[in-house]
């Protein structure tokens, strides 16, 4: 992951750089075309120029000759235009080449000649004006004029062509240059284009990676949520079977207390009656005795009864589920002095949801003989088609539920046996306590196994 977050790094990095490069490339591009068109410019306003001093040489030549040959006056004109234009153009070609100082050689050879060639005018028509005749006839027959004049034309060639060099040297540098941002430019485009392509590549690996451990994680904890259901349902079961054991002991306990040690209990009656009917004439205290032993018997068969009726209530197997509860309910009402109401509908329940709601109301009574500090308690079974409930209700001090301790196991107990017969308890402690079942009528398989036994008391 942290590889695949530097490469992105990497990445981003080369994004950064291809843009910048694309900025810098064009940056580069257009000052050298710039300088290359400004030098452009330059050439051929220098090129233009030397072509207007040569005209304007040429001009005022033709001016000058023109008066000389016809007397005429009006040649003057052009010829002084020109010259005065000659001068101005001479400063102007100075101003241009100032920066360019192996032209100023050739430009200052130039305006030597130039100036020759004026003064040599200037002097023709100053001796015509003179009336030298022969004098200006003589200038004007020499060889020095034409010289000059090929002289000027030659050394403004060069001119020219120095400045036409300069002009494609001008053009190829743009070529160049425009040439240079193609290429950087399609290259720079061409990284770009290769990082986000990586980009995209590595964004979908991090989006992928992101799922597998989106998808490993989710089983991780698929896996412990099964462990977890797994573990609960193998404790509910423990707790089940614990319940059905205990309950299958007491059963034993009390099958067993009733036919051995009632039967045993009961031949000792018998014996004893056997033993008082023969005795006879004065045998002093032993019939007081044997009175004694026949109470003290009579009271082993009470107590065995009443453990017997302990370990299994014998009134729900003999009687049902609602005179059982009417009985547990007055006994208790007498043992603890409270006022119960009591309100039983009656109801077709397999035998596993009457030992539920027996036990349910038992341990109900008993906390709140330990507990409750209560006045009254009512107690409601209704019946409905498929489901009954049953409440127990007391107007006591009620309880935190979150604070009852681990160790407590009265309600943990019964909200077990509930849960297992396939019900639902609710405990509600705002105003007092009720604790509310609600039950099928038959039990869920396998809590069936808490079959009541009936042990006669
Ligand atoms: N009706 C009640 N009124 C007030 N407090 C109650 C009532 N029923 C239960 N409690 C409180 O809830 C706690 C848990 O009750 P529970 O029956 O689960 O355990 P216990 O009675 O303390 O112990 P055990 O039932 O295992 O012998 C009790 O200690 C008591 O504080
Ligand atoms: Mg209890």
């Amino acid at each position: 992951m942290s590889r695949t977050l530097s490469k992105m790094a990497v990445n981003v990095a080369c994004a950064l750089f291809a843009v910048l490069a694309m900025i810098g490339i064009s940056e580069l591009s257009y000052e050298k075309s710039v300088d290359a068109m400004d030098g452009i410019a330059q050439a051929h306003l220098a090129r233009s120029h030397v072509q207007r001093l040569l005209r304007d040489v040429l001009d005022a030549e033709s001016g000058q000759r023109g008066y000389l040959l016809s007397d005429n006056t009006a040649y003057l004109e052009p010829y002084k235009a020109a010259v005065a234009d000659i001068g101005q153009t001479q400063d102007q070609l100075r101003e241009l080449y100032v920066l360019q100082p192996e032209q100023t050689g050739t430009l200052a050879r130039l305006g030597r000649i130039v100036q020759r060639k004026l003064a040599e005018m200037d002097l023709s028509i100053r001796m015509k004006n003179e009336g030298k005749e022969d004098a200006w006839r003589f200038v004007l027959t020499t060889e020095v004029g034409k010289e000059q004049m090929d002289a000027i034309r030659t050394i403004a060639n060069q001119l020219i062509e120095e400045s036409n060099r300069q002009t494609a040297n001008g053009y190829a540098a743009v070529r160049r240059s425009l040439l240079l941002s193609r290429i950087g430019i399609t290259l720079v485009a061409a990284i770009a284009f290769a990082a986000f392509w990586l980009y995209l590549r590595q964004s979908d690996a991090l989006d992928r990676a992101g799922q597998r451990q989106q998808l490993a994680l989710q089983a991780e904890r698929d896996l412990l949520d099964a462990q977890v259901r797994e573990r609960t349902a193998r404790l509910t079961e423990l707790a089940t079977h614990l319940q059905q054991i205990r309950e299958e002991e007491r059963a034993h306990l009390a099958r067993e207390l009733h036919d051995e040690l009632g039967s045993l209990l009961t031949a000792a009656k018998l014996d004893v009656a056997r033993i008082k009917a023969k005795l006879s004439g004065d045998t002093g205290d032993l019939p007081a005795r044997i009175e004694h032993l026949i109470n003290t018997l009579n009271s082993g068969i009470a107590l065995k009864r009443r453990i017997i009726e302990d370990l299994r209530p014998s009134s729900l197997s003999n009687l049902g589920l609602i005179p059982a509860l009417e009985i547990l309910t007055r006994e208790f009402g007498q043992r603890s002095g409270l006022e119960i109401t009591v309100n039983l509908e009656p109801a077709e329940l397999d035998e596993t949801i009457q030992l539920t709601i027996y036990r349910l109301v038992q341990e109900a009574l008993t906390n709140i003989s330990k507990y409750a500090e209560a006045h009254n308690v009512e107690i409601n079974l209704l019946s409905y088609k498929d489901h009954v409930t049953v409440s127990v209700r007391d107007d006591g001090k009620g309880f935190d539920l979150q604070a009852v301790q681990l160790s407590a196991h009265g309600l943990q107990g019964m909200r077990h046996r509930v849960e297992a017969a396939g019900g639902r308890l609710d405990i509600n402690t705002a105003a007092g306590t009720t604790i509310t079942a609600t039950l099928p009528v038959a039990a869920l398989r396998g809590a069936g196994r808490q079959q009541p036994e009936s042990p006669a008391g």
